[in-house]
């Protein structure tokens, strides 16, 4: 069916229609990947499990839904405790809707038809869950397929789908995971369109934020603004990821923000801000981080660290291109990072020797990027034969494999000074040769600087989909030009 012709995920206003063919499409990605593998079987059967509703703890209050990530990749379905099958030969598709009891209408609204779920999503078929047995046993499948793999990132195991009767069919749940994880990591132009969006919807909240900043709001106020800006102009119901608004010392806290530090912190006049955060929209993510300082002036020891990001960030991004190394992409950040200390003055000494005891990883401790789409850290990281380089930094980096085209990757090079990384390399004597620990004495308590930008591969390098002020000069001017409001509860600029 041509994409004109299908439905499409639209919350009015600015916000983006998502063609039901985005899904259709992966759908399609999905059957030649299997059908490329030697040890796939004619008449086998691709079952997914959606995500389920949870309540609180012990209570009936519910947790906001958010769909599991293969099957939102694979049907787009919004609602809870649905199943999905597709029939690999012919490539038609089924989905597999909760009968729900008569009190949902009641509580909950319209109890919809099967008809409706079928127009909603352009799938060929749509049965009740609890049918599901029956409806896949009518299809004689020779094998169905599930899901079981591991995330590379968390350890975690992917839910296999499960329903009462799979016990009388024959299932395999290895072919499956490390076909559509490499269908994931390929971006396909209608995924490209909806990451460009979460980019320029979140580039914008962020710009928002840079206007509104000021030294004795909390932290907190400024995650709010952000969440409220890219819901309200975005249709961005959740983030990412939890906001990481750190001011001072707590932006060298990388993931600052969680409940034992809610970014609940006065922002200070003379602190550098680092916030990282994100929109969503329609489970698609971006991953995005500001530094720059409260009172929109830097300071010369801000501006020195935050252009040593801003150059290792730089140097990155003109040479990623299909085939490059992303380790050697890491390494090339440390070296310019490193280069930077040492005309600063914390660092003196040889830089390729410093890199032989791994300096750069005291300062960024992190990987240089990962991954994004509708995980913001992505699956597809490590596949099978790619291991993780077993060195500080760098076996933090989220992804070992070959940079390819098509791939949305994050760059996102720091420099932080955390106290405790900085004492373990003064006390170790290979390193703290190489430190100027007078100099780094007034740099304690400064806290970090973080550049994340958002980039999708293209056939000879890379397009930006991040677009916020970069340089000293572009946030100072930005965030002193009072003339150019930037609110989010008046209409767009
Ligand atoms: N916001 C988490 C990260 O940058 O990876
Ligand atoms: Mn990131
Ligand atoms: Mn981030």
């Amino acid at each position: 069916m041509a994409a004109a012709a299908q439905p499409v995920y639209w919350l009015g206003n600015e916000t983006l229609r998502v063609s039901a063919a985005l899904f259709a499409e992966n759908r399609q990605r999905l059957c030649q990947g299997l059908k490329a593998k030697e040890d796939l079987v004619p008449k086998s059967v691709v079952v997914l499990q959606g995500g389920e509703q949870k309540q609180r703890y012990c209570t009936d209050t519910d947790v906001l839904f958010r769909q599991e990530s293969f099957f939102h990749w694979a049907f787009g379905v919004t609602e809870s405790d649905c199943y999905g099958a597709i029939d690999v030969d012919s490539g038609k598709s089924m989905l597999f809707v909760p009968k729900l009891p008569e009190s949902y209408a009641t509580w909950m609204g319209e109890i919809f038809s099967k008809e409706h779920f079928k127009e909603k999503y352009a799938v060929d078929k749509v049965h009740y869950a609890c049918d599901i047995a029956d409806v896949l046993s009518s299809l004689n499948p020779a094998v169905l397929l599930t899901l079981r793999g591991q995330n590379t990132d968390s350890g975690s195991i992917s839910r296999e789908a499960s329903f009462e009767g799979i016990s009388s069919f024959h299932v395999n749940n290895t072919i499956l995971h490390p076909v559509i994880v490499d269908c994931r990591v390929v971006k396909s132009d209608m995924e490209l369109e909806v990451l460009r969006y979460t980019n320029r919807i979140s580039s914008d909240a962020h710009k928002m934020i840079m206007k509104h900043v000021k030294p004795g709001q909390h932290e907190y106020e400024m995650e709010s603004l952000f969440q409220h800006y890219c819901y309200t102009k975005g249709g961005m119901r959740h983030t990412s990821y939890t906001c990481i608004c750190g001011s001072g010392n707590n932006s060298s806290v990388l993931h600052y923000g969680h409940a034992g530090a809610p970014n609940d912190k006065t922002i200070q006049d003379g602190d550098m801000c680092l916030f990282d955060m994100g929109g969503e929209y329609y489970c698609y993510s971006s991953d995005i981080t500001c530094s720059f300082p409260a009172n929109g002036k830097f300071t010369a020891d801000q501006r020195a660290i935050y252009e040593a990001v801003l150059k290792s960030s730089r140097a990155v991004l003109a040479v990623i291109k299909p085939g490059v190394k992303w380790a050697a992409m890491h390494r090339l950040a440390d070296k310019v990072h490193l280069e930077e200390l040492v005309k600063i003055g914390i660092l003196h000494g040889n830089v390729e020797n410093m890199l032989k005891v791994h300096m750069g990883s005291v300062f960024m401790p992190h990987g240089l990027g990962h991954l994004l789409g509708i995980d913001v850290h992505d699956v597809g990281g490590y596949p099978e034969g790619v291991e993780r380089i077993n060195e500080p930094g760098l076996k933090s980096l989220r992804m070992g494999r070959l940079v390819q085209e098509r791939m949305v990757l994050t760059v996102e090079p720091g420099i932080y000074f955390i106290n405790h990384l900085l004492d373990q390399a003064l006390a170790d004597p290979a390193q703290s040769c190489f430190i100027n620990n007078q100099v780094l004495a007034r740099f304690r308590g400064f806290g970090g600087v973080r550049i994340e930008d958002d980039i999708a591969v293209t056939a000879d390098g890379v397009e930006l989909l991040t677009c916020v002020p970069r340089t000293v000069e572009e946030i100072e001017a930005f965030m002193s030009d009072s003339s150019k409001p930037f609110s989010p509860v008046v209409s767009a600029e």
